[in-house]
């Protein structure tokens, strides 16, 4: 018999994108056969996000969509995976008749089941959350490539007061450090060159004795060309041991995503962030202390309740004293269940339109003028192959993972490590001319050379 085919599109966040390869696993190992053609799958699934109204606005377009090809089709299965499931459940199933499951992010293991049971006619719903389930043993799904998401924890218990992760994932638990370290030997052996650590607050990162400290400086070094980033810190967790491991280990890249939200202190504690903005910014100062050239990034809400033209402003003045590499920017959105969701939402849609036009324009103007800095300065890049423009150039990150744009050699290809003089950069992209090819040598000895 022919095997059924999968389809699956992802939605929100690099968790997200994990948790797709793990289904992807799943369903594989169960006999179904992975498509990347909507148009050839037996069974369809979104995998959903809920961060903000305007992600759910647009599943519900893409739900639109989809019931037009399963009125032609009536047999395919169609599924709503992810924090949408977990929120909406079985409103979900009886609002949006074409839906056939939905199912959270700590059911997935019985998704052949549900997809089975959806085959004979019967709509499902595994909308559970574990204290427990980590998919640890689950191998993910992914296609061959230079670079893999691996997710090491996951879950929130920050409860900030604007956030609906904390509901939608449920609380925090960690993977084993040891089934991490053999997931990242196996991408090693087939060739990845690069892994990004994940979970909604990876410092918090626990397994037995280990902390994030003890894992990243394991996964750095099971193979010393192998860049290792993570996502995301809070900054109530970033410890000395973890910043002088940064430090210590070559190939963990020196940039740090440290999500801000806010400039106020007043409304850092409405927010529930538990940290004052003095703090942050002597976080920031003892990090580029102990890790020479490290980089920052981060995430800013505006339009918080009550937040006031002073509030704004102190974003801005934070915005201008850390000097981020680059930020993601949001308007508040109301969450239903948050905290927050029960302050009224007392700022006009036109002043966080206004406010987040001033922070992205701030934040294009700080990005430009950083880049600028690196003008006449070498960097190493790993190199992912023809730029986005032209085939006649090529395209491969820096360290802190800004995008380098240099000319086609015919002795550089995907993969390969290079040093690069940067010569022109814009606020989003720098490019560069190719200094040396360095790639059979250790990461280590790279940055010692440089
Ligand atoms: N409204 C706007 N932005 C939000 N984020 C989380 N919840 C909300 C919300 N209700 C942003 C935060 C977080 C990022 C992942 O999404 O900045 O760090
Ligand atoms: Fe949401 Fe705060 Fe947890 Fe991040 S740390 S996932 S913003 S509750």
């Amino acid at each position: 018999m022919q095997k059924s085919k999968v389809y699956i599109e992802t939605y929100g966040c690099q968790m997200n994108l994990a948790d797709s390869e793990v289904v992807m696993g799943i369903l594989n190992s169960q006999g179904y056969a992975i498509t990347q053609e909507v148009k050839d799958a037996d069974v369809i699934l979104l995998n959903t996000c809920s961060i903000r109204d305007n992600a759910e606005q647009r599943i519900y377009g893409r739900l639109g969509n989809l019931k037009a090809l399963k009125d032609k089709k009536p047999q395919i299965v169609l599924g709503i995976l992810g924090c949408m499931a977990e929120r909406l459940r079985k409103d979900l199933i009886e609002e949006k008749k074409v839906v056939d499951l939905v199912v959270g992010p700590d059911e997935y293991r019985r998704l052949p089941e549900f997809i089975d049971a959806a085959f004979g006619g019967e709509k499902g719903i595994g909308v559970k959350l574990s204290r427990s389930e980590t998919y640890d043993d689950i191998l993910p799904f992914r296609e061959d490539g230079l670079h893999a998401w691996i997710s090491v924890m996951r879950g929130c218990d920050k409860f900030c007061t604007f956030c609906v992760v904390p509901f939608t994932r449920g609380r925090e638990r960690s993977r084993s450090l040891e089934s991490i370290v053999n997931e990242v030997k196996m991408l090693g052996a087939r060739g990845f060159r690069e892994v990004t650590l994940l979970g909604q607050n990876v410092n918090s990162y626990l397994d037995e004795q280990n902390d994030f400290a003890d894992l990243l400086a394991a996964v750095a070094g099971v193979n010393k060309k192998m860049r290792v980033r993570f996502s995301t810190s809070h900054p109530q967790d970033l410890s000395n041991k973890l910043l002088y491991t940064i430090a210590k280990n070559e190939n963990l890249c020196n940039h740090i995503h440290l999500p801000v939200q806010s400039g106020s202190n007043r409304i850092l504690e409405l927010m529930n962030r538990t940290y004052s903005i003095e703090h942050y910014l002597t976080l920031i100062d003892k990090a580029r202390k102990i890790i020479p050239g490290v980089s920052f990034s981060t995430d800013i809400i505006s339009g918080f309740p009550t937040e006031t033209y002073e509030d704004h402003l102190a974003t801005l003045d934070v915005m201008q004293k850390v000097k981020y590499d680059g930020a993601y920017m949001f308007k508040y959105s109301p969450r239903e269940g948050t905290k927050a969701f029960k302050m009224e939402d007392d700022v006009t849609e036109e002043t966080k339109s206004k406010r987040l036009q001033e922070i992205i324009a701030l934040q294009q103007q700080i990005s430009f003028d950083v880049n600028q800095r690196l003008l006449e300065k070498k960097e190493i890049i790993l190199v992912e192959g023809a730029s986005k423009k032209s085939d006649d150039f090529l395209s491969g990150r820096t360290d802190s993972n800004k995008v380098v744009i240099f000319p086609r050699q015919a002795n550089i290809g995907e993969g390969d490590y290079i040093e690069v003089l940067i010569d022109r950069a814009t606020s989003a992209t720098l490019f560069g001319s190719v200094v040396s090819v360095i790639d059979k040598k250790e990461l280590s000895e790279i940055r010692l050379a440089v």
